[in-house]
């Protein structure tokens, strides 16, 4: 077995090999563009090293990844683990092209990847850590890949209902819905949104000097120029959010799209739907 390869599917992460990886993979650019301005706030807190060795966790299509590449330079080396071969194939892809030898890619399970113990510089993930079964043991032995000192950056969402156009969208599918059910403990986009459980996890994994700062800012939905109902479409039938309604009405279901789409009307202009989101930006040493 090979650095970081994987010998079974964890738990939590199967939907990144079924259907939620495909339409991640389907519709790659458009993800990667809404998440652009999450890089842009992790950027303002830090940048690794020139020569530095960089582990990039849940790396999907490699564009952090890259990135992180051309930042260390060629003296250094940034390497993508992602659970979906789907997702590595393009981001080797991408690496080829852009001529990046130093930018290596490796389909595994960032929980246990196999690496040795201190050989990183710099741990990174942008809204890749969240889907961990479990994670104290995955964050302890993130931990441990990174030498004393290393530098760790991690961006997660902050609680749907303090995240500006999520909450927004939810609050139209509540209304529709007995009881949302509770987020926090299962693998998924919102289980480190806790600040007061994230801490603790992070540094009882063995992080030092955690501090987790909130960001709040303008998000794209979906892709660039979008109508009002193409973004709402998106959001509820390709994003996981939309699987809150799998088990309602047709009927119910195109009634919360047009609100949906009525909500995003308001913040349509010339280059597609903007909203504002939140997130956390989490910054620890090894
Ligand atoms: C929200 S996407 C973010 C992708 C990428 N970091 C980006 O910003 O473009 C989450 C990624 O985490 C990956 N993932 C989920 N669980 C994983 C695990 N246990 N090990 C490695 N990757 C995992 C998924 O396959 C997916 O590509």
């Amino acid at each position: 077995m090979t650095e970081g390869d994987v010998n079974r599917v964890p738990d939590g992460a199967g939907e990144w090999l079924g259907h939620q990886g495909a339409r991640w993979e389907a519709h790659l650019e458009t993800f990667e563009a809404m998440l652009a301005p999450i890089s842009q706030a992790m950027a303002e807190h830090g940048a690794c090293s020139p020569g530095a060795r960089v582990f990039d966790i849940g790396c999907g299509g490699g564009r952090t990844t890259i990135a992180l590449a051309r930042q260390v330079g060629f003296d250094g080396e940034a390497i993508g683990v992602d659970i979906a071969p789907g997702l590595i194939a393009i981001a080797q892809r991408r690496a080829r092209e852009a001529g990046l030898d130093h930018c290596r890619f490796v389909v595994g399970d960032a929980q246990s990847a196999r690496f040795e113990p201190g050989s990183f510089d710099c741990l990174h993930s942008r809204m890749g850590t969240m889907f961990f079964a479990d994670p104290p043991a995955a964050f302890s032995h993130l931990a441990s890949l990174g030498r004393t000192g290393a530098q760790a950056s991690f961006a997660v969402w902050t609680s749907p209902c303090e995240s500006g156009w999520i909450a927004e969208v939810m609050a139209i599918i509540d209304t529709y819905r007995e009881a949302p059910p509770p987020i926090g403990d299962t693998p998924g986009p919102f289980s480190l949104a806790d600040p007061d459980r994230l801490f603790p996890l992070l540094s009882d994994a063995g992080f030092r000097a955690v501090s987790i700062d909130g960001w709040r800012g303008k998000q794209p939905i979906a892709q660039a120029g979008a109508s009002p109902q193409e973004a709402a479409d998106f959001v509820l039938k390709v994003m996981s959010l939309g699987r809150i309604e799998d088990d309602m009405p047709d009927e119910i279901k195109e009634r919360i799209g047009s609100e949906v789409a009525r909500l995003f009307s308001r913040h349509s202009g010339p280059s597609g739907v903007e909203m504002e989101a939140s997130a956390w930006i989490v910054s620890a040493q090894c």
